[in-house]
């Protein structure tokens, strides 16, 4: 038994990932070379070179070997950057992923005071948050209502290695001036210039973020582990649970704290490891600060995460909450937010490697009317290409692309090409053509046009740093270049790594050259966030900027949440993937990433048909709604499987569609304070500790808690139910629960585990028609559930024309929905313009209201409308389970109205 277990095991694991292909830490030289340090670096600051101005603080550093400058500045709301470079005379120029920011020169905030004192100086900022430098040994502390939050360098593991002359390689210094892995020279003419520290957060149990990872959601302690690596790599058949590189990388992460939440950005875009240590303040070096003379010895937590950076600078920003609400506030103004997508990318897409033409296109699509399920976007893989050069289409397989744009257009539905950075290397093709002429390509190490492998064979790589590449790039998307399209037809940009099939872990060579001298090593993790923002933006100018764009992206950086939707890549149809894509998610959400979503089914395999529907279910109720597979793989369109199963998949897709107003209404808000649709429990509860780390379950917005089934034959799914002292509404059957609290619910082929929150309001369509447009202002129910209090709820609405850009001129509105006790016999319900700015007048009426947790009798119900002669409602009142539906009440969701109900 045991032999077949092991052999099992083994087998197992010689399908998936090829480790070989990717190195280790112990295999990385600088993160060798980090990583055993063990005694403190020795930094400390040259006192007499301290600077201090209104907004600043300048100084240099220095350790036996090294002076650097270091520099402090306060941002607005409560966030600081520290950077640390060379000091003058450094011998090259280090990247910084500028770009990734909003503003590329984040404004500086003035200090308050300043004071130098001996042996520290001491930095109170508008906010009232204290920065004290600590002189020796150097180390950057910042303070929150008067308690150390976290501090850089706490550890003394700064090390920071400067360009220098090529010496005579000694066997010491040879990782320094070389490397070699799996027979691949990396020539490192500049040599090594690598640098890192640690950074603590003090009192926080957990670490979150740096995705991406097919880990689990909070950060484990790598000290017996390989360090989290963050280098944009597409890894084929990832494995789980590691803390291998994937195909994006956001050097974010936050320490979460019941009232003192910290956050910490690492601006740098190479190839970087992090290390994280959960440890307890009170026996470390910042024992004294946590421990005054008045407090008794006790434990504090704390956690520590260690980065380390092959090239580039060291520039971190903090924020400083304190609540997880600012922490969202605080990343988006440095790295942005996603702009409202328009509505038929919150829909559900349809995807396959490949639709191998245009007739299957259309049986596909008019199988899904057939069928009765809703679509929103059908794609085409690579096959659709001329042999895969990008803007073109295959000039039999797909010879009237403009017909099969329309056909799927009078439908209202779009269509996405795949357009990949790797060009064809044809003397033929206009692309790459137009791109060698204008020296857009990436260099080789010589100076060549760079030269790898990739689905069209040999290939060249537009160089995305190049700002005019940019520019050329985007215009390739108007409709004279990429011909036969329309503004029905969005993008897709994949293999943006870059994935050289040839390369040095299936990359790009490091020594490959860049716009404006940089080595690829320097620019490696921000190469995909160019390339898909440079199709945004041509997307966006094609139509002279007048419709919204959408932009998927395998590869991700800090920023690519301006213009770019993510997946998570080549997963498997197994359960173990369809778990792992929860923690996934939430965690690029807590890194600012919201629009994400993972292969419904998964790429590779074939799923079997219970997985398929649970996926579908899970799918469902996350931002990026998208079955897709591998061309090897049977076909899987929903209704190619037995009737209860495509019942269970329309039933699920259909309940995405119900959810669209609230869907929509989140990520308009998301645009306006950072905070993600996709939510982890954290966010919402803070108060509820043990529920910070739940990678089973989420929240979508802060109203709806979710919980799919994740197991196979799974009978009773058990759902927990966070927070403290609050209620929460079984959706189904409205029975209420207390939290924190956890419920067992039968299992059905249908079943989603699904949780109202009390004191929430929630807007559902009524009825769903086949694609979000069709759907536009339709009447929807108002699902109301009632606090624990029994006195309150409220709830948003977000409503414009879905897909263009007149929102931005007050064509918008956005409205609220209270439910009040006014007293013990009056309980009201209003409506109120939340933004007096937007003027869309919409017919979108409300045909039900439905009020969970109506813990009161209530006799009579009337409406006052704008001319205040109230007018009788019928409603139905459930004495068990205190539900009342009041039909018909003939409200607008855009005019005001006032509902009583005595009782
Ligand atoms: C990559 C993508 C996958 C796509 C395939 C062919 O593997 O991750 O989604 O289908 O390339 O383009």
């Amino acid at each position: 038994m045991w032999r077949i277990a092991i052999a099992f095991l083994l087998f197992g694991s010689l399908c998936a990932v090829d480790r070989q292909n990717f190195k280790t830490c112990q295999q990385s030289g600088f993160c060798k070379r980090h990583r055993e340090i063990s005694k403190p670096t020795g930094y400390e600051v040259i006192s007499d070179s301290i600077k201090v101005n209104d907004t600043g603080l300048t100084a240099l550093i220095k350790n036996k070997e090294t002076t650097l400058t270091i520099s402090i500045v306060s941002l607005k709301d409560s966030t600081v950057r520290v950077v640390i470079d060379e000091n003058e005379g450094a011998l090259r120029k280090r990247y910084q992923p500028l770009d990734a920011l909003t503003e590329k020169e984040p404004a500086q905030t003035k200090f308050k005071k300043s004071k130098l004192e001996e042996g520290s100086t001491k930095l109170l900022t508008g906010d009232g948050n204290r920065i004290v430098l600590q002189h020796n040994p150097f180390r950057v502390d910042f303070y929150v209502k008067d308690k150390i939050v976290s501090s850089i360098n706490s550890k003394e593991t700064l090390h920071f290695e400067a360009f220098k002359k090529k010496v005579l390689l000694t066997d010491r210094e040879k990782g320094f001036w070389e490397e070699t892995f799996k027979d691949i020279k990396d020539t490192k003419p500049h040599g090594s210039s690598s640098v890192g520290v640690d950074i603590a957060f003090v009192g926080a149990k957990n670490l979150f973020g740096i995705p991406e990872h097919a880990e689990g959601y909070s950060l484990r302690d790598t000290r017996t582990y390989e360090p989290y690596r963050l280098y944009n790599l597409d890894v084929f058949e990832y494995e789980l649970n590691s803390p291998m590189a994937l195909y994006g990388s956001i050097p974010y992460l936050v320490g979460v704290h019941q009232k003192r939440s910290v956050g910490a950005l690492w601006l740098n875009a190479a190839e970087t490891w992090v290390d994280v240590e959960s440890t307890t303040a009170d026996k470390g070096n910042l024992a004294k600060e946590v421990l005054d003379a008045n407090t008794k010895p006790r434990e504090v937590p704390q956690s520590n995460a260690r980065f380390y950076s092959e090239s580039g600078l060291i520039d971190v920003f903090i924020t400083l909450g304190p609540q997880p609400n600012d922490i969202f506030r605080q990343l988006a103004a440095l790295t942005g937010v996603t702009p409202l997508p328009p509505a038929f990318a919150l829909g559900y897409h349809q995807s396959r490697w490949n639709y191998k033409n245009q007739k299957d296109v259309k049986e596909v699509h008019e199988g899904f009317v057939k069928n009765d399920i809703p679509l929103d976007v059908l794609w085409l893989d690579i096959e659709h290409t001329d042999q895969k050069a990008y803007f073109t289409f295959d000039k039999t397989e797909f010879a009237n692309p403009e017909d099969m744009i329309k056909d799927l257009a009078e439908k209202n539905r779009k269509l996405v090409t795949i357009v990949d950075p790797h060009i064809k290397k044809d003397a033929k093709y206009y692309i790459y053509k137009e791109a060698k002429k204008n020296k857009y390509l990436v260099k080789d190490a010589k100076g060549e046009n760079y030269e790898g492998n990739c689905w069209p064979g040999d290939s060249t790589y537009i160089d995305f740093l190049n700002p005019k590449a940019r520019q050329w790039w985007s215009e390739q998307f108007s409709f004279e270049k990429y011909k036969q399209t329309t503004n029905d037809v969005h993008i897709w940009n994949d293999m943006n790594e870059p994935s050289v099939f040839n390369g040095p872990e299936i990359t790009m060579h490091k020594d490959a050259k860049h716009h404006d001298g940089f080595e690829h090593r320097d620019v490696h993790n921000v190469y995909g966030f160019f390339q898909h923002s440079a199709t945004f933006n041509g997307l966006k100018a094609r139509s002279e900027n007048k419709v919204r764009p959408f932009v998927l992206s395998r590869s991700f950086f800090a920023g690519s949440q301006r213009t770019a939707a993510v997946w998570t890549g080549d997963n498997k149809a197994d359960w173990g993937h369809l778990k792992q894509s929860i923690p996934m998610l939430l965690s690029l959400s807590t890194a600012g990433l919201p629009f994400v979503g993972a292969d419904v089914g998964g790429f590779f395999g074939n799923p079997e048909e219970d997985l398929l529907v649970r996926w579908y279910q899970a799918g469902a109720f996350q931002p990026f709604f998208r079955g897709h597979s591998h061309q090897d793989t049977k076909r899987r369109e929903p209704w190619l499987f037995a009737d209860n199963t495509t019942d269970a998949i329309r039933n699920a897709i259909k309940t995405r569609y119900a959810f669209f107003p609230y869907w929509y209404t989140l990520f308009y808000e998301h645009s306006k304070t950072g905070k993600p649709v996709m939510r982890p429990f954290w966010l919402e509860f803070v108060e509820d500790e043990s529920s910070w780390d739940e990678d089973r379950q989420w929240m979508v917005g802060s109203g709806l808690l979710v919980k799919p089934v994740l197991e196979a034959d799974s009978k009773e799914l058990s759902i927990y139910l966070p927070g403290k002292r609050q209620v929460w509404y079984d959706w189904e059957t409205h029975k209420a629960r207390p939290s924190p609290g956890a419920v067992q619910i039968p299992v059905g082929l249908n079943t989603i585990g699904l949780y109202h929150r009390g004191g929430t309001i929630i807007p559902k369509l009524s009825e769903v028609q086949l694609t979000t447009k069709d759907n536009h202002e339709k009447p929807i129910v108002l699902y109301i559930a009632v606090n624990q209090k029994g006195d309150h709820a409220n709830g948003t609405i977000y409503l414009d024309d879905g897909e263009s850009y007149a929102y931005e001129n007050g064509d918008y509105a956005y409205w609220g929905f209270t439910f009040k006790k006014e007293h013990d016999y009056l309980h009201t319900i209003t409506n109120k313009n939340l933004d007096k700015k937007g003027k869309f007048d919409s017919d979108v009426f409300i045909e039900k209201i439905v009020i969970r947790g109506a813990k009161f009798y209530p006799r009579n119900a009337h409406i006052f409308l704008d001319d205040f002669s109230p007018e009788d409602l019928e409603f139905e009142f459930n004495r068990d389970n205190f539900i009342m539906e009041i039909a018909n009440p003939g409200a607008f969701v855009t005019r005001e109205f006032r509902i009583d109900i005595h009782s």
